[in-house]
């Protein structure tokens, strides 16, 4: 998404066509949607976001397909996150600047400590609808329908703040134009500055009792822009300042309307993001979700949890990749630290059968999740830390490759997930919760787990170089 790739009229969508046909999904059946009390009202909506502007480019989607396929072919590595679910309240300059630079550290500590270009793909500009496991939610004795997220319903307890609201929709479309212009601005603006990047990151590795672990890394990141610098090779082309948007296509009324036929291909894209995925419980084959998945041309992404078989994987592929083109299908295993080593293995041996190159990408939060005794959902950082270096040791033991990372984040110093370099304890969960749905790592302990991949990384690019180098 660089400033030159918006401007590009060439790859304006048209708004026409698909509202004339049935989506190719409309008489699937289709988890997950919210309850909508008033349907004139919805269909009113639906209609006014089929001819607002488009919130990204049919360009722009290419351009991330084929970063992926740099992903896909080993050459490069996914790094996307952001919060589980965004909030019309959280759309402020300070908290996307906050995650944008969490990102952006992380991806400098994986470009130059682990040695690898790095794609980043924020879950934001459109992460505000949320599956969830019961369709109510009871509290003494009052039963209301659950959250689902700002596009759908309010947070708070009340009758009128849990209906579902159509008109959300709207304003989700509106905040996330918001996001993502403060994103482009930001990328522009030159925020993405190596130096300034790498004096956040030393502040992290000075201050922090992680952070100290990482004193030689961050050394080495030091010699390396110095050495630039003396070369006189600054900005490093290795450290673009591409960054993507991302977020779960569950509203399919809201991904329906906003995907739109490309003027230059005639091919559809959902112009909500440049990457969707499809999450863990609205994946079924048969179901409208994959099937609007396969309908546009954006690259796509499938949650596997540990049920995930692995002829279902092959089904998927089959289905969402039958071209076998690198960078369309991003598989993010979220097995669980517990069940990564055992269940992975088999599902990426079938996928290396398919002959299809994805992009294999580890989700090491939604496998990890528990209920304190005080009843706050949190995850164990160490849970995070074990699943992604299982999840590399199974991709090295196959000969194939640990491509990417898929993270729940904030630029906050929230205290969500327990452990980490301070090692927040359960009963200190209460100081600073704030996420609306999932616990997401706070600022330092994403960087203390870019850093922590960048060690596997190079360890794994190694024995790789190393198996290549007996082959030959
Ligand atoms: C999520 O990413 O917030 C989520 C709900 O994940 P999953 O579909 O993997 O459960
Ligand atoms: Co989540």
């Amino acid at each position: 998404m660089t400033s030159q790739e918006t401007g590009t009229l060439s790859s304006t969508p048209r708004t026409t066509d698909s509202d004339e046909s049935p989506a190719p999904w409309h008489d699937l059946p289709a988890e997950q949607q919210p309850a909508w009390p008033d349907g004139a009202e919805l269909r009113r909506v639906v209609t006014a976001l089929r001819t607002a502007p488009p919130l990204v480019f049919a360009g722009e989607c290419d351009q991330l397909r084929s970063r992926l396929a740099a992903v896909a072919r080993g050459e490069a590595f996914l790094l996307q996150g952001g919060d589980c679910a965004e909030t019309f309240e959280g759309v402020s300059a300070d908290q996307v600047s906050g995650k944008l630079k969490t990102l952006l550290q992380m991806g400098m500590v994986l470009t130059y400590a682990g040695s690898v270009p790095v794609v980043k793909v924020g879950r934001l500009a459109g992460q505000y609808a949320k599956p969830r496991s019961s369709a109510t939610e009871t509290r003494e004795g009052v039963t209301l329908p659950v959250y689902r997220g700002d596009a759908v319903n309010g947070q708070a307890f009340t009758d009128e703040q849990r209906r579902p609201d159509p008109h959300r929709l709207m304003r989700a479309y509106h905040a996330s134009s918001a996001t993502l212009n403060l994103v482009r601005a930001f990328m522009t603006g030159g925020y993405g500055g190596l130096r300034q990047l790498h004096a956040w990151n030393r502040d992290f590795v000075r201050t922090s009792p992680a952070g100290r672990r990482y004193e030689a890394l961050a050394r080495e990141i030091d010699h390396a822009l110095s050495f630039m610098a003396a070369c006189g090779s600054e900005p490093d082309e290795r450290l673009t300042n591409e960054f993507y948007a991302s977020h779960e296509a569950l509203l399919l009324d809201y991904e329906g309307a906003l995907t739109r036929i490309d003027s230059r291909t005639g091919e559809r894209y959902d112009t909500s993001a440049h990457m969707v995925w499809i999450g863990e419980r609205t994946r079924r084959l048969d179901g409208a979700h994959i099937a609007f998945a396969a309908s546009v041309r954006n690259p796509v992404g499938v949650k596997l949890g540990p049920s995930t078989t692995p002829q279902e994987v092959v089904d998927l592929v089959e289905r969402l990749d039958p071209a076998r083109e690198p960078g369309r299908l991003t598989l993010i295993s979220r097995m669980g630290a517990a069940k990564v080593r055992d269940r992975l293995p088999a599902l990426v041996e079938k996928v290396q059968a398919t002959g299809a190159q994805v992009v294999w990408a580890c989700d090491p939060m939604h496998g990890n999740t528990f209920t304190t005794a005080s009843g706050r959902k949190t995850r164990r950082f160490d849970d995070v830390l074990d699943e992604v270096r299982g999840f590399f040791e199974v991709h090295d033991g196959l000969g194939g490759y640990a491509g990417g990372i898929h993270v729940e984040l904030t630029g906050e110093d929230v205290t969500e997930c327990v452990g980490g370099g301070h090692d927040i304890l359960p009963d200190q969960l209460e100081l600073r919760y704030e996420t609306a749905c999932d616990p997401r790592l706070n600022r330092g302990q994403a960087l203390d787990l870019a850093f922590m991949v960048s060690e596997v990384h190079r360890a794994s690019r190694t024995r790789r170089t190393a198996r290549a180098g007996a082959r030959a």
